[in-house]
């Protein structure tokens, strides 16, 4: 449990800053199965919403979200070189993120996103989500290009922060 825990790399790992690679029909097939399985089980050790690939030292375009949203997300919980479109009024929430472990921040993104992605078979298919769900695919989709959410923060915010992501940059916990 532990050691599934202790995979989650933390803010100041260089792979959570690299732009991942897009996954290949069928060459990558059993690596993406290999990678689902494990992702899955972080995610619900860490008890997550969502998780990317860069997240477990994988820098592939692939990201899984919590089966809570199987109903919201109309069956899909494998999103595979996704295509996200942030649309509709601003909204704001808070989030978090397992790489940035201890810090909870109020985030203004649109409230709506339409998607493009492929399963683990490789087959596309398209939704379109609000609410958290559309929340869950922009903050995921952002870690595929090297985002973290604490990026988007305003100024001032990320001033404030400075002291707490330093200190997780260098290893320790914000708690
Ligand atoms: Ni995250």
């Amino acid at each position: 449990m532990q050691d599934l825990l202790n995979s989650v790399r933390i803010i100041g790992d260089p792979v959570l800053r690299q732009k991942s690679r897009p996954l290949v029909f069928p060459d990558d097939t059993p690596y993406i199965t290999g990678l689902v399985s494990t992702m899955g089980k972080v995610l619900e050790v860490a008890e997550g919403l969502g998780l990317a690939a860069p997240q477990v030292g994988e820098s592939v375009r692939l990201f899984i979200a919590t089966p809570d949203y199987l109903d919201e997300l109309n069956g899909h919980v494998v999103f595979i070189n996704p295509e996200i479109h942030p649309y509709g009024e601003s909204e704001k929430r808070e989030e978090g993120c397992l790489s940035v472990p201890g810090i909870y921040e109020m985030l203004i993104r649109p409230s709506r996103v339409s998607i493009k992605a492929q399963d683990v078979r490789g087959n596309s298919f398209s939704l379109d989500v609000g609410g958290l769900a559309a929340r869950l695919m922009q903050h995921e989709n952002d870690h595929l290009d090297g985002i973290l959410f604490v990026d988007k923060l305003s100024p001032v915010k990320r001033k404030l922060l400075k002291g707490r992501l330093r200190k997780l940059r260098e290893g320790g916990r914000v708690d």
